[in-house]
This record gives structure tokens, sequence and C-alpha cells, in this order.
């Protein structure tokens, strides 16, 4: 048996992680060889309903789980933490854009990101899941100049499924049989989900659907499916982004499917023209621990366009809190 990780979940009381601790505990993120230590961190008056969780936590005798910590401090949640999932933060409710909640959330990020670079391990994996979930990695990442910039990530995860499940319904295929889906940019409404790469049973998906159904359908229905959420449910989408999450760092850690690659939002280097420095996600391949962004894939004009949209999104939000970064 492997030597137990520790992973901090933040938000660990709300309705996200309710879905994800358990199967972090049931191994479903790192492995059913890999033991894990939980270490939850919530605001104080949270964390009644948190040992409650913890309660749940326990009665499920989950065998991989070897330990719990249960805090409402930053410092002590993050010590010698070899993976974070950054959840807590407010969501958006009805009519509201994800950048609407910048201000409410993005001095969270630049506290967990404090923390980060005093207790963590040097490793540190961290994705960022709290709304607007790109501009609140590159707080936490600028705010932790001791880590690698590259592990800090932003998660559009989430998008890259519900793109993929699009995709199969119409052309009547399995989500197994579709690879190289694409989400560009930011996780927001002006993402670019791309499938001219993508292949369903390894022939070209974009010739399968019409042009009309690809642009006026598909990407809207994409870049507003949590929108149709909220309003359908009356909350934010939980166990379908704890989902994203789980596969998200699995790739992350034990590496993407031979053939295929998943969307990260990422530390850009500059790759495809997208300026060095934002968290823009980008298909990326992972193996050994570590991603890659895909390189050489031709953008076409159509593309490029939806690529420098979201970018100019994300460079107008990093600028909205330019007072955060350090
Ligand atoms: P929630 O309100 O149910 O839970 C959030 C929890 O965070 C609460 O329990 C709250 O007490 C806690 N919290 C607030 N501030 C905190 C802090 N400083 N430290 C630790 N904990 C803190 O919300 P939820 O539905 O679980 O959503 C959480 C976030 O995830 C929201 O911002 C939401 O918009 C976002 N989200 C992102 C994606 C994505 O694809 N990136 C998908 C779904 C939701
Ligand atoms: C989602 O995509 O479902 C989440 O980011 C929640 C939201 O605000 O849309």
């Amino acid at each position: 048996m492997k030597q137990p990780v520790r992973v901090v979940v933040t938000g660990a009381a709300g309705q996200i992680s309710y879905s994800l601790l358990f199967r972090i505990a049931a191994g479903e993120m790192l492995g059913s060889d890999q033991p894990v230590i939980l270490q939850m961190l919530e605001i104080t008056p949270a964390l009644e309903a948190l040992k409650g969780v913890a309660m749940e936590l326990d009665d499920c005798a989950f065998p991989l789980l070897h330990g719990m910590v249960i805090t409402d401090d930053p410092n002590v949640a993050y010590k010698d933490a070899d993976f974070a999932l950054l959840v807590g933060a407010r969501p958006r409710g009805p009519g509201m854009e994800r950048k609407d909640l910048l201000e409410a959330n993005a001095a969270i990020f630049s506290v967990q990101g404090k923390a980060i670079n005093e207790h963590a391990s040097r490793d540190i994996k961290v994705l960022v899941v709290g709304n607007p979930a790109n501009t609140n990695a590159l707080i936490a990442q600028r705010n932790a100049p001791d880590i690698n910039p590259r592990q800090f990530t932003a998660m559009t995860r989430l998008d890259h499924n519900r793109a993929l499940t699009q995709l199969a319904q119409k052309t009547g295929s399995s989500i197994n049989d579709i690879t190289k889906m694409t989400i560009w940019g930011n996780h927001s409404s002006t993402q670019y989900p791309d499938i001219s790469k993508a292949l369903i049973s390894g022939e070209a998906a974009e010739p399968k659907v019409e042009q009309d159904w690809y642009r006026n359908e598909f990407i809207p229905v994409v870049q507003q499916r949590g929108a149709a959420i909220i309003k359908a449910r009356g909350a934010s989408s939980a166990a379908s982004a704890a989902n994203a999450a789980i596969f998200h760092m699995r790739d992350w850690a034990l590496g993407t499917a031979e053939g295929d690659w998943a969307s990260m939002g990422v530390y850009s280097d500059g790759s495809y023209g997208i300026a060095e420095g934002l968290i823009y996600s980008f298909p990326c391949v992972c193996k050994n621990g570590d991603w890659e962004i895909v390189q050489g894939l031709e953008i076409s004009d159509f593309s490029s366009e939806k690529m420098k949209a979201t970018e100019t999104e994300l460079a107008e939000e990093r600028d909205a809190v330019a007072h955060l970064l350090p």
C-alpha cells in the first residue's frame, strides 16, 4: 500500500463538496491503491455542518481514508498538502455572469494562495473550482510565488464533458467513441467549445454535423449550460461539477487516456498566441503527474476569433483584480 497523500478540499460543507469528498475517499480520484488524508476547510459558521459531513465519511468505513482534518484556518488546512481542490466560494444566482462573483470571491483566493505558499508541499497540485475559476486560480497562483505556476489549474472539465455529451447525442454515438474535444479559454460564456479536432471512432467529427448546429446551437448550449442548470435546479451544478473535478485531478495525477487529451485551465506559456501568464483552458496531455499543452494544432480564422474573444475577457478579469496580484 502507498503512503497516504494529503488532499485539501475547501468549501467542504458546501454542495459540490458533498458529492466530491466521498468519491475522493473511495479512491475514484487517485486510484484504489492510494490512501488519502482529507484536510477540509470551511468558514467558522459552517464548521458544525462540516462535522456532520465528517461523521458521514466515518460511517462509510472507506479503507483508503486514513485521516481527516477539519478546520477554519487555511494555515492548518494546507499543511504539507499534496493536492488541493479550491471549491469554497460563493456560487452565482439566476441572471448573474460568473465574473459578477469576482468581487465577492477574489479575496478568498489571495488568502488561499498565501497559505499554499507557506504550508503546502512544493509539488502540490491545485485545482480551482470556485468561480470565476480561471481568474481565482490566477490570484492564488500569483500569491504563491515559491510554487511553480504550472501547479495552479482551473476547471473547464465540466464544459469539456458537457460538450462531449452534446456531440454524442447529436451524432447518435457513444461518449466512449469521442476523443480530442477541446474547450479553449475561460470557464464563462465566452469559452470556445471546439469540435474541429474531435474524432468520433477515429473519424473527424465536424463533417458529421451541420455548421449551423455547431455554431448556433452546440457552442451556445455548452457556453450557457451552467446558467440553464441554475434556472432548472434553482442552484448551480454540484454533482457534475464534483465529477469533473475528479476527472481533472485523476487525469493530471494518473495520465490522460492514450490518443486523447483533456481541457484544463493552465498557465499560458504563450502557446497559440495566448498572453503568457493567463490561466487559459487548452487541450492538455498528462503523463507522469505533469501536463503539456498539445502543440501544432491548425487554427482556422473562426477558431482564432473565438480564442481571442475569451482571452480578451480573461485579460479584463485579470486587470479588474490587479490589486490582488502581487
Ligand atoms: P456552496 O455555497 O454550496 O458551497 C460553498 C462553500 O464554501 C460553503 O459551504 C461556504 O461556507 C464555503 N466557503 C465560503 N468561503 C470560504 C472560505 N473563504 N474558505 C473556505 N470555505 C469557504 O457552493 P457550491 O455549489 O459548492 O459552489 C462552490 C463554487 O464552485 C461556486 O463559486 C460555484 O460557482 C463554483 N462552481 C464552479 C464550477 C466549474 O466548472 N468551475 C462548477 C460548479 C460550481
Ligand atoms: C457551472 O458551469 O455549472 C458552474 O460554473 C456554475 C455556474 O455558475 O454556472
